[in-house]
């Protein structure tokens, strides 16, 4: 991420937004009891997760980031430095793999289409991968200049999904700049 985009992550006011949007987007979807969060960077979403849920593991590819996560989450929740394209983990260790505002920071469809897989390999039957990602606006362009951008088409994502093994039509709704999807695994 760029200097502009590491201060945002890290400010107050990025934790205190991802709260408020969090806690809605999480209404109502049920996680179960071992959930994996994939691209925690600074950890707001973390802050909600790990309240939320029974177990949580946070997999974040920027080695600096996980060791400070680590540390901050010790007893509470597991940090690895570990890559959502190539997770360390059992096929079907997880109830649910979620990951926000970190797909479009994955430099290519076909690594965004290897972390599907990856989530698909690493949840269980009847868990669900969900996220959320940003969609392009002014500022979001501005935000990323000098930044990784792949940002994540909503018309063709049910099709990526679904390529990896996810059940057919997983949900994919687009509001406020923002795309959420939710699929599963039979
Ligand atoms: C914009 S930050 C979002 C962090 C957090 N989810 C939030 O909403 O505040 C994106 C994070 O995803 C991480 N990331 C990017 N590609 C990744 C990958 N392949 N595996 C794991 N983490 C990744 C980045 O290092 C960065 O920390």
């Amino acid at each position: 991420m760029n200097l502009m985009h590491r201060r945002l992550c890290s400010s107050a006011g990025w934790a205190d937004k991802v709260a408020r949007l969090l806690s809605e987007d999480l209404e109502g979807l049920d996680l179960g009891d071992d959930v994996l969060e994939i691209g925690p960077g600074y950890g707001a979403t973390t802050a909600v997760l790990v309240d939320r849920v029974p177990r949580l593991t946070a997999a974040e590819v920027d080695e600096a980031s996980a060791s400070r996560l680590a540390a901050a989450y010790e007893g509470r929740a597991t940090i690895v430095h570990g890559d959502g394209t190539a997770l360390p983990f059992d096929d079907s260790r997880f109830s649910a793999v979620v990951c926000f505002t970190m797909l479009h920071h994955v430099p290519s469809p076909e690594l965004q289409e290897a972390l599907f897989a990856e989530a698909y390999r690493v949840v269980r039957p009847g868990g669900l991968f969900h996220g959320v990602d940003s969609q392009p606006s002014l500022r979001f362009r501005v935000l990323h200049i000098g930044d990784t951008m792949v940002v994540v088409d909503p018309g063709t994502l049910p099709a990526r999904l679904t390529a990896v093994g996810f059940d057919d039509d997983p949900e994919v709704r687009v509001a406020h700049g923002r795309l959420r999807f939710t699929a599963r695994k039979s």
